[in-house]
């Protein structure tokens, strides 16, 4: 080699080593608030003593947890101390959001500053997702070098609300597939997990008041799968027995409030009740007829008999026994596509609607509401609907608005939100359609089998404005929040779900969290690519459009 050579290999040396030292990528999805990054990066020492001051012992114990999965995934082995240590947490000395942190990693350790426990589990959180993704992941990968970026971040987030729904009447899943949901919110800082209970084709949570509920109304006589690869079926076969105990959703309900979840039950009414209407007809407008179980999708006319105080009481039953499962405020009662034709031909509807002097049957479905309301709130629950209780054509708007609900908006979404905003009730949107679609079981492309046209794709969702630039600055607070929608007429499979929900669920974290000026379509995507590392330790599928798919085989439509 002469001496140029060597002037050259020494340069390209210098460079290599330069861009190992140098601005290791910041993989953090939702993106951050605010976030400065330096030269360098800081290499976790294998003795990890953590210093935690002015904190309660629920903090003590988050962190305790933080030391065991770094220690199980990593085999650094992480400590609490009172004396020198490499990671130190602190309260804030400075006004905080609830759920926002300070993180500081320099080139010797890691500074968190916080107000709450779920601050800091929020601190810890980006600490492993910045790691390598089997931490994040929970798989054991001890010997090699873990390194994080030196990085100076100040988080929180957009908005109070970021969840997920799932829709389990259509199809079921098990708790493990809910918990490996739950473990994948938690890492995207998700924090409500909206569980849709009760369809008309299917009832999946036990009433011990109600038995006939799941003996009955969680078992149809036929169902309506799909193969991830061949797409649609009847499997002319019953479906179920399938409900989960009371059992399981404490154990579900406790699972979540450790990584910062809340669960938001849905118990539909009064419509999309055919199931629990089959179970008991006499709570119906015709309780001498015929009430099944629905196989098929669509929106059934068997709704509940509100003008009969036996089934106001039985709904309000349900609430009862339900309501001390789910230490959260948010109760959601659905109220969405009910249809008012059977009231319109059942007598005592009739009656009560002349008595009241309604002008549309719609009436029926607010007076309903607001009563529901009441009874919720005494059990210390705020009730939560779907926009149709504004935006039905007749509705009393004014009742729901004295019934102080939530109101979740995804069709026509913009109205019922701005509607809503008007009434000074809260928002959460969850748009249907083809503007920005939040309903990620709808398919992306034209491969994928499901619900849509196939246009649904991440970067219509990931650009989709949660609140419409034309807001006006006082109605913009009453926008809490934003939710991925999963309905399961056309999935019946885990994987399935996992395709069309990854990763367009994580752009709708990144709606709840980063604020818009933030956001970055193209960034996104690279740090999806990242994700998959993550994604594939955790044994979740992902949707292929716009990412190098590196997964079990990508699915094919035949
Ligand atoms: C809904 O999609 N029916 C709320």
């Amino acid at each position: 080699m002469n001496h140029r050579c060597y002037l050259r290999f020494f340069l390209l040396a210098l460079l290599c080593l330069n861009q190992q030292t140098f601005a290791q990528v910041v993989n953090l999805t939702p993106w951050p608030l605010e976030m400065t990054q330096e030269q360098g990066q800081f290499v976790l020492p294998q003795r990890f003593p953590i210093k935690i001051k002015g904190l309660d012992e629920n903090a003590r114990n988050e962190v305790l947890r933080f030391a065991t999965e770094l220690n199980q995934t990593t085999g650094i082995k992480a400590s609490l101390s009172q004396r020198k240590a490499v990671m130190t947490i602190t309260r804030a000395q400075t006004a905080m959001d609830d759920e926002g942190y300070r993180l500081t990693i320099h080139p010797k350790g890691i500074n968190i500053e916080v107000t709450t426990t779920t601050g800091l589990f929020y601190a810890l959180q980006s600490i492993k997702k910045m790691l390598p993704g089997n931490v994040a992941a929970g798989v054991s990968q001890p010997g090699q070098t873990y390194a994080l970026p030196l990085v100076n971040i100040l988080d929180a987030p957009r908005f109070h609300y970021r969840g997920f729904m799932l829709d389990v009447s259509r199809h079921f899943f098990t708790t493990d597939e809910i918990k490996k949901f739950l473990r994948l919110m938690a890492t995207y800082k998700m924090n409500y997990f909206h569980w849709h209970l009760t369809d008309d084709q299917g009832w999946r949570v036990e009433i011990k008041k109600y038995p006939k509920l799941t003996s009955v109304g969680s078992i149809r006589n036929n169902s309506w799968n799909t193969d991830i690869n061949k797409g649609s079926y009847y499997t002319n076969k019953p479906y179920g027995p399938y409900f989960y105990t009371q059992e399981e959703i404490r154990d579900i309900v406790a699972y979540a409030a450790q990584l910062h979840i809340t669960v938001v039950p849905e118990i539909e009414m009064p419509g999309h009740l055919a199931a629990a209407m089959a179970s008991y007809p006499e709570y119906s407008c015709n309780p001498n007829g015929k009430h099944n179980v629905w196989v098929d999708g669509g929106i059934s006319t068997d709704v509940l008999n509100v003008a009969n105080p036996k089934a106001v009481e039985f709904a309000k039953d349900i609430l009862t026994e339900l309501a001390p499962l789910f230490p959260g405020e948010m109760f959601h009662v659905g109220g969405d596509e009910t249809p008012t034709t059977a009231w319109e031909h059942n007598a005592e509807c009739q009656a009560l609607y002349k008595a009241e002097g309604m002008t549309s049957y719609s009436q029926l479905q607010s007076r309903f509401t607001k009563e529901i309301a009441q009874h919720l709130k005494t059990l210390g629950k705020r009730i939560v609907v779907w926009n149709e209780a504004i935006t039905a054509k007749g509705a009393d708007t004014q009742l729901v608005k004295e019934s102080e609900a939530t109101v979740f908006s995804w069709n026509p979404c913009q109205r019922g939100a701005r509607m809503a905003a008007e009434l000074g009730l809260k928002v959460v949107v969850s748009n249907w359609g083809k503007d920005g679609c939040y309903y990620i079981n709808r398919r992306a492309n034209s491969k994928d089998f499901g619900a849509g046209t196939g246009g649904d794709n991440l970067q219509l969702m990931y650009d989709y404005l949660p609140v419409p630039a034309n807001t006006p600055s006082e109605l913009q607070p009453y926008f809490y929040g934003v939710q991925g929608t999963f309905w399961c007429e056309h999935v019946s499979e885990p994987e399935h779900l996992e395709h069309l929900a990854l990763p367009r669920l994580m752009g709708i974290a990144e709606a709840g969290w980063t604020p818009q000026n933030r956001k970055d379509f193209s960034h996104f995507v690279n740090r999806m690519k990242e994700d998959r590392t993550y994604l594939r330790l955790a044994g979740f599928r992902y949707h292929p459009q716009y990412l190098d798919y590196d997964g079990p085989e990508p699915p094919t439509k035949k």
